[in-house]
């Protein structure tokens, strides 16, 4: 989800050889640089890259057994609506990653939220909070020692 250029996509499609991976971002030019570099992948049918919004993925229910989300969640509108859309497309026991630069606490930040409008830091507790409503369990979050940095995963 908010997938950007794609590399992350092809990080999992690397590590992963026998997996499918549908990469989604609602800004065309992601689409276009994410779709150029995953070409191989997509030619090899292992890859599809779409243009879409979180808050309103057209992808099936229980479809997906993992979704991700790097550095993306603080421009999505309405957390819990769009975690709940996350929830939607995932399987049952299916895996939601969350990695973000900030923690909400820090400086840069809180400097990021300044300058790009609509930007917000969560917080681990904000980001559990919004996952439990929307119907995740099991949220765990790992701190970067010296960075920080979060990882939060949830279970559907
Ligand atoms: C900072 S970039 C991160 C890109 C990529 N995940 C990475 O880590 O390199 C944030 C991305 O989230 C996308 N994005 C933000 N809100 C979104 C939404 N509601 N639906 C889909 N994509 C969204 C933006 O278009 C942008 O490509």
């Amino acid at each position: 989800m908010g997938c950007g250029a794609g590399r992350n996509a092809g990080e999992l499609l690397r590590k992963y050889p026998d997996s499918h991976v549908t990469a989604i971002d609602y800004s065309a030019l992601s689409v276009e640089k994410a779709t150029a570099y995953n070409k191989k992948s997509i030619d090899a049918g292992r890859c599809a890259v779409r243009q879409g919004d979180v808050s309103d993925l057209k992808l099936p229910n229980e479809s997906f057994d993992l979704a991700t989300a790097f550095e993306t969640v603080y421009f999505w509108p309405g957390l819990e609506r769009c975690f709940a859309q996350v929830a939607r497309v995932l399987k049952p026991g299916g895996l939601f990653l969350i990695c973000n630069e900030s923690n909400g606490l820090d400086a840069a930040g809180r400097n990021f939220e300044k300058i790009i409008d609509g930007m917000k830091c969560y917080t681990a507790e904000e980001l559990d909070t919004a996952l439990r409503g929307a119907g995740f369990s099991e949220v765990s979050t790992d701190h970067h020692g010296r960075k920080p940095w979060i990882c939060v995963l949830a279970r559907k």
